[in-house]
């Protein structure tokens, strides 16, 4: 991955940011995805009256790239005002387990910091499909 690749990725989940929807924490989130199609599909945090149905971020620009057709996530970017790159909470985490097993992943916050990581290091031992029975459920089918 190119390094103005990574400069548009972490961009485009800024600019998705500013679209968050976060009237009682206030808190902020954007994410893009890169598919293998080269295309960049973003999200924002969404919140609910009803706390718990609130949405993440990186789970909304997931759901949304698989809802148009994408099964194979490149790279992910989440961005936040955190004083240091954002951490996944622990649900996203295992979505991305589940989505983007195999993506590169840039953890960066508002003031321009971001570090590469990968889901194996935010999630070792993560349980995912090869953990059920059944043969057929593998990502992208
Ligand atoms: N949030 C995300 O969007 N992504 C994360 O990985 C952590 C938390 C959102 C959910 C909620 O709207 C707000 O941040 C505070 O938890």
């Amino acid at each position: 991955m190119t390094s103005i690749n990574r400069d548009n990725l972490i961009a485009a989940a800024r600019v998705a940011r500013d679209k968050a929807y976060a009237p009682y924490s206030r808190f902020h989130v954007g994410a893009a995805v890169l598919t293998a199609e080269g295309i960049i599909i973003s999200g924002c945090n969404i919140e609910n009256a009803a706390y718990p149905s609130t949405m993440c971020a990186e789970r909304v620009a997931l759901h949304n790239a698989y809802a148009q057709g994408a099964r194979t996530i490149i790279a992910l970017a989440v961005i936040a005002d955190t004083p240091g790159p954002v951490s996944p909470c622990g649900g996203c985490r295992q979505v991305m387990a589940e989505l983007c097993p195999r993506a590169i992943i840039f953890l960066a916050n508002t003031a321009g910091a971001w570090v590469e990581t990968s889901l194996a290091a935010l999630l070792p031992g993560a349980f995912d499909p090869n953990d059920l029975p059944m043969a057929s459920a593998k990502p992208g089918h």
